[in-house]
């Protein structure tokens, strides 16, 4: 797969952000990261940082991720930033091995707890998905500061999303290529889904993310929880770093509450050629970000 490939993978880490991804990446290092943390912040939105990196297959830099995150958490808490931490477990060691992945992820989760930072358990592909909510499921005999994503595109999201919804989750419509054996491959059929997790989330669960950029499922959730008397404080809109900026200004401006995804890190080129499988008019976002200069 294009954002798999290995030696463009490492070859990118070596550039520096190029190919335009400077739009949607948040900078290389923790300090450019906490700079764009701030300008969000500075106009009322909330940030979920990621620290880039997945399918990590070496223990050396599992825990390298590990510690750098430890470092994010330390960020947060210094500069007093309005943001909690979005995490992939086969970036701390989930495809080596499953306890050394739980010691990572223990570690992390322990440190959070003791800032009264939030971890999100970002949701990868399906042949991850059971080792991954194994893991929360263990986290979450000691901590409530976990949370996790549902994906609406798989079959069985409503079973899920009844088992954890006493947790705060945020709900998407997927990006992986899945097979039909276990997902919906319709579009028309993952806009209900994740219509139909939403609503029962906002009015049975405990605190619902809307991840999307999809302006017709945020109309619809605005007005569903003006006629279900949801509060504001049960729910927020995301959407990724560089996506829809004035959207996202504009319903931070309306009153909701809004977070941004920021991913930051050398690692950026997988995160980045997932965004342009999924929509290729993301092309012109790049395309401006490369020729305005
Ligand atoms: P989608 O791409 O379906 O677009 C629907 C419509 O919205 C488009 O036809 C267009 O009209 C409009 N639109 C969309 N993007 C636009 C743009 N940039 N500019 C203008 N109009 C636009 N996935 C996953 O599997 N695991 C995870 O953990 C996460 N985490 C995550 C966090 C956050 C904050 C977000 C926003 C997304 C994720 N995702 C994810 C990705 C998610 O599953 C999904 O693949 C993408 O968000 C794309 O789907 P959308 O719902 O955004 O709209």
């Amino acid at each position: 797969m294009l954002s798999q490939n290995k030696v463009l993978n490492s070859g990118a880490k070596r550039w520096g952000l190029k190919l335009g991804a400077q739009s949607v990446v948040a900078g290389t290092n923790i300090e450019e990261m906490v700079k764009s943390v701030k300008e969000l912040n500075a106009n009322g939105i909330s940030a979920t940082i990621d620290n880039l990196g997945e399918f990590v297959f070496e223990k050396k830099e599992a825990i390298q991720a590990k510690k750098k995150i430890l470092a994010v958490i330390e960020a947060i808490y210094q500069h007093q930033l309005d943001a909690h931490i979005s995490l992939k477990p086969t970036q701390l060691g989930q495809d080596i091995d499953y306890n050394f992945c739980l010691e990572n992820l223990s570690e992390i989760v322990e440190n959070a707890y003791k800032h009264n930072v939030f971890i999100n358990f970002d949701m990868e592909d399906h042949g991850h998905l059971q080792s991954s909510f194994d893991l929360i499921d263990e986290l979450s005999k000691d901590y409530d500061n976990i949370g996790t994503v549902i994906q609406a595109y798989f079959y069985n999201a409503k079973d899920v999303i009844a088992k954890y919804k006493n947790h705060r989750l945020r709900i998407v419509k997927g990006a992986y290529k899945e097979s039909e054996d276990v997902a919906f491959q319709d579009k028309k059929d993952i806009d209900q889904n994740f219509i139909e997790l939403i609503e029962y989330h906002l009015l049975h669960g405990k605190f619902t993310s809307i991840a999307t950029h999809d302006h017709q499922i945020i109309n619809h959730v605005k007005k569903f929880a003006k006629k279900n008397n949801i509060p504001t404080e049960k729910y927020e809109f995301q959407m990724l770093y560089g996506f829809r900026k004035d959207m996202q200004l504009s319903l931070a401006k309306e009153g909701y509450n809004f977070c941004t995804y920021v991913p930051f890190g050398v690692d950026w080129y997988g995160y980045f050629m997932r965004r342009l499988a999924e929509r290729p008019q993301n092309l012109n976002l790049v395309a401006k970000q490369t020729f305005n200069k």
